[in-house]
């Protein structure tokens, strides 16, 4: 079993954001499993890329919102990392996928509560529980919030609340684990061009301009403002960054 190879797996790889975290964090030297939910062709062009970065990857499918599935994601990922890295464990846990709904609460319906909730914290909450297990002491975790936890825009109230959820796992996760040396914190992006619900920030001008002009360097946010910082949190230099939220959003609604 090799003893300097890091291994992080980042959820939602195929697109977006955990395509970008993917590839830097690649770029820095770690071997990368990514997850998708629909997309395999996109994800294998991920794995592609980051091995012609020197890098090991694979992709594996999970639908992070389906807690039932999980014990089967666990078997292929044990499975994946014997047969594909010679490893037991990984070192990183990037939870990124997700979905974006607006839905403000006077006509919120059930089912909408239930499907941001299972992928934005049951899924996180219960797939985090059966990877630790699979976790190198000493090793990291990282949750992807949002910047809609510390400021509100109309139509975000579930949405947001089920990140704010995510920051307070993200402190209890780090008492409970600092026995393990393993780290835990929030990421929390302001809005960034992605196909994030249905690629409003990037695509509708109105979304567009409104974001720019209430962020402090006058710009929405693209994917590789985000990467870095991703790839930072796994590196050695970020050992004493615990319990954070981070917000990476160039300054919007200040
Ligand atoms: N973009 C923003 O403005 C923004 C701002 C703050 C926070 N965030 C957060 O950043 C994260 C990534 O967002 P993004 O902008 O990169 O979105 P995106 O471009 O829409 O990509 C979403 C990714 O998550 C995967 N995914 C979606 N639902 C899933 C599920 N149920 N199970 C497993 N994988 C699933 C998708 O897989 P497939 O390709 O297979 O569908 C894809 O890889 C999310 O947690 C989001 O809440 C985004």
């Amino acid at each position: 079993m090799s003893t300097t190879r890091k291994i992080a797996l980042i959820t939602g790889g195929s697109r977006g954001l955990g395509k970008e975290m993917a590839l830097r964090t690649a770029s820095i030297g770690l071997d990368i499993i990514i997850t998708y939910k629909n997309n395999k062709a996109a994800a294998l062009e991920v794995v592609k890329e980051i091995q012609s970065l020197g890098q090991s990857a694979e992709a594996l499918q999970l639908d992070t919102s389906n807690t039932a599935t999980f014990e089967g994601f666990i078997a292929l990922l044990l499975e994946t990392l014997k047969v594909n890295f010679e490893e037991e464990a990984i070192d990183f846990l990037v939870n990124n996928a997700g979905i974006g709904i607006k839905s403000p609460q006077g006509n919120t319906e059930e089912k909408v509560f239930d499907e941001l909730m299972n992928v934005h914290l049951k899924g996180v909450f219960f797939l985090t529980q059966k990877i630790l297990p699979y976790m190198k002491n000493g090793g990291a975790i990282v949750y992807i919030s949002s910047g809609l936890t510390r400021f509100a825009i109309p139509g975000y109230s579930l949405y947001a609340s089920m990140k704010g959820a995510i920051e307070i796992l993200n402190k209890y996760q780090a008492l409970e684990l600092g026995a393990r040396g393993i780290r835990s914190n929030v990421v929390a992006p302001g809005p960034i061009e992605t196909d994030f619900e249905g690629g409003a920030v990037r695509d509708n001008k109105d979304v567009n301009q409104f974001i720019s002009q209430s962020n402090a360097l006058g710009r929405t946010g693209i994917p590789s403002d985000i990467g870095g910082v991703i790839a930072f949190l796994c590196t050695e230099e970020a050992k004493w960054i615990n319990a954070q939220r981070i917000e990476v959003s160039g300054g919007q609604n200040l």
